[in-house]
């Protein structure tokens, strides 16, 4: 331990800021700063100063000590995961097996596979088992450089399955170095086991479950998942303006197979509306013209082997684009949002600079985090370091070069 107020990290080969960015649009990799031999000054957890190294040591030599990193490094933001479901138990190898053998999603689900079949098994759990097991993924993210993720509830499907999947969430936000925003996903689908109407099953979210959750404050954003087979865009109208008058945050699924979702997403304002897999010109247009942020999932059509949304057009359109990993038991097994992020990169002809942005400031937003995603003054110190001296190379390898250090409010969270 030491008495100084300060601490100088560096000093980094490049050091990409992600600042001064639009929050919409296209962007080419020249809009990117970078400083070179770089330094960042961290005090209680936020940035402080970001410049170039021997400058910071000067300018900031009586208050601070340093933390010298490796010879070749490049510091980004740490990575924001703005799409997951990562609390859940038990395994769909089986469906995966049948989907390989040309079994599709919706087939697989009307078969006893799919996400019912994995509500069963996380009712099942008990909470010390679903901690452990979201604490595995959430460890696992954080090596591979996510410091802040969002986590959805949605596969108890019942007012106390939820609640203990919430707590869960709480619990290990509390107890792991990563932030975990979580949203209620309680209208994922109607289980099986509900005797009523998809209707009724929304209205009894709505009257029992949604008032504990605001009361409890166990999370601020619901979400609905807008399909066949899960809910449709009128019964979605309906609990999306309930929700909203209870006081959370709207986010919406929407798009993967079916159509309708994106013009509900701009009609009620909604945060983000997330898929979009089959999005067409007329709903690009639409987001473009508003402040819902797109979020894209490339490892759910790895996962599913369907197309990618159409994130160039996005782009080009003047949409804002955050991307996500959808990490899930189910259509997005893989977890790794780097690899997903640069396969669809390189499908989707994304400059280095669109692709960062996604995971780093553009996801934050979609999250209403105004404090991270950038490394500027006053920012959390979420910071990742990559073994190279080219910060293109953190794409170009195509996700298989993973950060050699990872700050979550200035300290190591890990070190390899
Ligand atoms: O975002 N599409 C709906 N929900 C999840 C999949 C959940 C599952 O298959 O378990 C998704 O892809
Ligand atoms: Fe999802």
């Amino acid at each position: 331990m030491n008495n100084y107020k300060n601490k100088i990290i560096g000093p980094f080969t490049q050091l990409l800021t992600m600042d001064n960015l639009p929050l919409k649009g296209s962007l080419c990799d020249s809009q990117l700063k970078t400083v070179h031999q770089g330094g960042i000054v961290v005090c209680n957890g936020k940035i402080a100063a970001v410049g170039e190294f021997n400058q910071l040591c000067s300018d900031f030599r009586n208050s601070s000590w340093i933390e010298y990193v490796e010879n070749q490094m490049v510091v980004i933001p740490g990575l924001i995961d703005p799409h997951t479901h990562i609390c859940w138990a038990g395994s769909r190898a089986n469906d995966y097996s049948l989907r390989l053998a040309g079994k599709n999603y919706l087939e697989i689900a009307q078969d006893g596979g799919g996400i019912d079949s994995t509500v069963s098994h996380t009712r099942d759990a008990t909470i010390a088992e679903l901690e452990a097991l979201l604490m595995e993924r959430v460890l696992k993210h954080l090596k591979n450089g996510v410091t802040t993720t969002e986590v959805k509830s949605g596969y108890c499907l019942n007012i106390l399955g939820e609640i203990k999947l919430l707590e869960v969430i709480g619990k290990v936000n509390q107890t792991h170095f990563v932030d975990l925003i979580p949203t209620c996903l309680a209208a994922h689908i109607k289980p099986s086991d509900f005797p009523g109407s998809q209707s009724d099953y929304l209205e009894n979210i709505v009257c029992e479950l949604l008032p504990i959750v605001k009361k409890l404050a166990l999370a601020d954003r619901i979400d609905i998942y807008i399909d066949d087979g899960a809910f449709s865009v009128d019964e979605a109208r309906k609990y999306l303006l309930k929700a909203k008058s209870i006081g959370f945050d709207l986010v919406i699924h929407a798009e993967q197979f079916t159509k309708g979702g994106v013009s509900l997403a701009c009609e009620l304002g909604v945060l983000s509306v997330d898929h979009l897999e089959i999005v067409e010109d007329k709903e690009i247009k639409l987001l473009a013209a508003s402040d819902v942020i797109p979020i894209v999932l490339p490892g759910a059509s790895l996962g599913l082997g369907c197309r990618f949304a159409s994130a160039r057009k996005l782009l080009d359109s003047g949409c804002s684009l955050a991307i996500g990993s959808d990490w899930n038991p189910g259509s997005a097994p893989m977890g790794d949002l780097l690899v997903q992020t640069a396969l669809l990169g390189i499908f989707e002809k994304m400059t280095i600079a669109e692709s960062l942005a996604g995971i780093t400031f553009r996801a934050a937003n979609a999250l209403s985090l105004k404090d991270r995603g950038v490394l500027k003054n006053g920012f959390i110190a979420d910071m990742i370091g990559f073994p190279t001296s080219d910060y293109r190379d953190i794409l170009y390898q195509q996700g298989s070069l993973k950060p050699s250090k990872v700050w979550k409010r200035g300290e190591i969270a890990n070190d390899k």
